[in-house]
This record gives structure tokens, C-alpha cells and sequence, in this order.
């Protein structure tokens, strides 16, 4: 394989993506089932058309790119999502999209006999929906139908409306016939940029448990209300914070971390004390029991907080997976293609959510990883090195070969 010209097939590609939802700041808003989004799906499209093949979008919007008309009777599906964070990096997702096409590319050029297909997943950051994994759980029939009408973007728009807007189907239903599913991404963690290892083969992924904590308390006039008197909702938010963090940190042992990364405070002026606060939390992890020891922590402590302040609360699940186990013949196999070419790795387990979650309901799961500049990701500042997507695709595509035979 000529590495020269395949950094410049990604690199052109690459370029191609470049302009879509980019923001001032440097970063790029490609929101999932927005207009960025589906920007980046037609792009794909007109690239895949370019290279030759052929591309079919399914009832929930995801594309699937294949080689010409043929009709595998079974195949490989390789790939990962085209959306991103608000102010989020270009390589998150599009390099496991990429990654894909270069391995279907290779396999056209050396007429290799492997039936596979590229994804472009919908929707995989919860940034949207506050629902992560959108595409992929509608495609292996991990969603409900009737969830897609309570799941609202920022203005206040269903999934459900977006849905018929676009014509795609709330249906879900299970792709059929998939022999396995490997995804390139991005580590987005520390792990192989300080080991200087270019390449990860990974061994589980930590699922992401999502709440909302809507916080009553009484909006009051900030001059005119004695201290005493008050049921201030911001102020009770700043002690559940401080508890999810705390919380968060006394799992770390086992890998469990805990976050508030949303909150909305009403009505958010000068003099008035705060009557409302909604917070989104996300604890992660890869061990159930301590994933349910933070949340059993954190209904329990809220509870005390909330009543020594007399403010009312509500607490709701807006999304709960459990961690995830990748197929352990899959991660031999890797290990196996990356021996074969002389290539470094660690196994390692995901810290970050994927689709390959959704697609270990339906089928054998693998991931690859290939590490970012320090680490960093959900940031205008994500960088990867498109020779390490060359690397991890070698590897996709000798597991290919192998599995083949
Ligand atoms: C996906 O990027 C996640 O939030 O893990
Ligand atoms: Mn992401
Ligand atoms: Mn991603």
C-alpha cells in the first residue's frame, strides 16, 4: 500500500468535510439531525459517488456506502458518526467514517473479495436530543418509538416533528445480516498519547447513565428577601454539583466518573433570586455495581439537600445503558491483524460512548482507537494524525482478510 497517496485520498476528503458547521472559534457545530448534519451526510454521499460507489440511506437517516450493486448476502459494516458537539473537532466520529472509506477503497483497488459496507451513523452525540447514539439504536431496535416525541433539541423541537420534517421513520427496526461491526475512533482520553502508543484495540465501553434534576425553589426579590427566607434553586444546584463531584470521585477506583454539564437557570438576572435550576448529569463508568453506588448517592443525598432546603424537586432518567463488553474473538482477531503488521497496541476500555454499543446488541463489536493531541476532544482543539487513521484502517482492513478466508 502506497501510505504517501493514501495520506492524500484522506487529506482530500478531510478538506472536504473541513467548511461544514464551522464556527469562528475554529471548531466546527454539526449538530445531530440538523442541517450541519445532514450537510456532512451529503457530502459523504457525493464523495462516495465520486469514488464509485454506492450509497444508501436508511429509515432513520443513517448512509451506508458499498461497493457498485453488489448484494452481500452477509457483510462487515465499518464506520462511525458524522456529527459533533456544539464547538466541538472535526475528528471525533468523521475519522472512523474516513477510516472506512479508505478501507473500501483498498479493497476496490486490489479487487479483494470482502463484502462490506462504510456507516455514517445519525446523531451519536447526546448533544442534540440529550440522547446519544440516535441512528445506531434506531437501527438495532434499542430505542422506542415513542421516546423520539419526548426528545427535544434546544428549541424546543421533538425528534418526532424533525423526523417527519425529513420524511425518516421513528420505526425502529434491526439491520439484518451483519456479519460484525468495527469502528475506528478517536481515543479522546489520555491513555495513548502519553504512552505514545499509536494504536488501541478496545475491550469495553463505559455507558453513559443520563439525568435531568429540575430544582423548584421560589423566585424572590434578591433585596427585599431576608437570607433566611429564601428557597434559592441556584444555591441548592451548587451543593448537588459539588456532590456529583464528589461522588465521582470517590469511584474513580473504578474507572466511574461523574459529571454536570448542563444548567439552566431561571429567570438568570441580577436581582432576582434564582427559581428554577435544571442540571444534566452523566455518570459513567465500566462497573455497574459503582456506576449504581454514585446514583444511589446521589437520589439520596439530593433528597437530604432538597429537604433541609424546603425546595421541591423532580429527578428523571433520560437515558440508561449498562457498560458494554466488545466481542472478545473480535479483539483477538485485531490483536492478531496488528501483530501480523508489525504494529504497537494496548487494549484498553472506552471512557467515551459509541455506536459500537448499540451495535453489540445485534452483533460481534470492535473498536479501534488512534490517539488525539493530548487527549483532548469535545473541543475546537481536537487533533488527530491522519497516518494513525492509516494505521488503524491496516488493521481493519487485514481483520477483514482474515475473516474472509
Ligand atoms: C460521545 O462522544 C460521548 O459523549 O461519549
Ligand atoms: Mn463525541
Ligand atoms: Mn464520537
Amino acid at each position: 500500500m502506497d501510505s504517501l497517496s493514501d495520506v492524500s485520498f484522506l487529506n482530500s476528503l478531510f478538506e472536504r468535510f473541513y467548511p461544514i458547521g464551522s464556527c469562528e472559534n475554529g471548531g466546527v457545530t454539526r449538530l445531530g439531525y440538523g442541517p450541519e448534519e445532514n450537510k456532512m451526510h451529503n457530502m459523504l454521499k457525493d464523495i462516495s459517488k465520486g469514488l464509485g460507489f454506492k450509497v444508501e440511506t436508511d429509515s432513520a437517516g443513517n448512509s451506508f456506502v458499498g461497493i457498485g450493486d453488489a448484494k452481500y448476502e452477509k457483510y462487515h459494516i465499518i464506520g462511525s458518526h458524522l456529527d459533533s458537539v456544539p464547538s466541538g473537532g472535526r475528528y471525533d466520529g468523521v475519522c472512523g467514517v474516513l477510516s472506512g472509506l479508505l478501507v473500501l477503497n483498498w479493497i476496490k483497488k486490489y479487487n479483494l473479495k470482502i463484502p462490506v459496507k462504510v456507516v455514517a451513523f445519525r446523531c451519536e452525540e447526546s448533544s442534540a436530543f440529550g440522547r446519544a447514539t440516535i441512528g445506531s439504536s434506531l437501527s438495532t431496535g434499542s430505542i422506542k418509538d415513542s421516546e423520539l416525541a419526548k426528545l427535544k433539541n434546544v428549541n424546543g423541537e421533538s425528534l418526532l416533528d424533525v423526523f417527519e420534517k425529513y420524511g425518516y421513520s421513528p420505526e425502529p427496526y434491526i439491520m439484518q445480516n451483519v456479519i460484525d461491526y468495527i469502528e475506528l475512533h478517536i481515543e479522546q482520553g489520555r491513555v495513548l498519547w502519553e504512552k505514545g502508543m499509536d494504536i488501541g484495540i478496545v475491550t469495553s465501553i463505559a455507558a453513559p447513565r443520563r439525568y435531568r434534576l429540575n430544582i423548584l425553589g421560589r423566585q424572590d426579590h434578591s433585596g427585599a428577601t431576608p437570607m433566611y427566607m429564601r428557597k434559592d434553586a441556584l444555591c441548592a444546584a451548587a451543593e448537588v454539583i459539588s456532590l456529583v463531584e464528589e461522588l465521582g470521585k470517590k469511584e474513580s477506583v473504578h474507572s466511574t466518573v461523574a459529571t454536570v454539564g448542563i444548567i439552566k437557570e431561571k429567570p438568570n438576572v441580577m436581582n432576582v433570586v434564582p427559581g428554577f435550576v435544571e442540571l444534566g448529569i452523566d455518570i459513567r463508568g465500566i462497573d455497574k455495581d459503582s456506576i449504581n453506588r454514585v446514583l444511589d448517592g446521589l437520589k439520596k443525598d439530593t433528597d437530604n439537600i432538597m429537604k433541609r432546603r424546603g425546595i421541591d424537586y423532580e429527578f428523571q432518567k433520560i437515558s440508561s445503558s449498562d457498560p458494554v463488553t466488545l466481542d472478545r474473538s473480535v479483539i483477538e482477531s485485531l490483536k492478531r491483524a496488528a501483530k501480523k503488521l508489525n504494529i504497537d497496541f494496548v487494549e484498553m476500555p472506552s471512557g467515551a460512548g459509541h455506536d459500537a454499543m448499540e451495535m453489540a446488541n445485534i452483533t460481534k463489536a470492535g473498536m479501534i482507537f488512534i490517539p488525539c493531541k493530548e487527549g483532548i476532544s469535545h473541543n475546537i482543539h481536537e487533533k488527530a494524525d491522519l497516518d494513525k487513521v492509516i494505521e488503524g484502517s491496516k488493521i481493519i482492513l487485514e481483520y477483514l482478510k482474515e475473516e474472509s478466508l
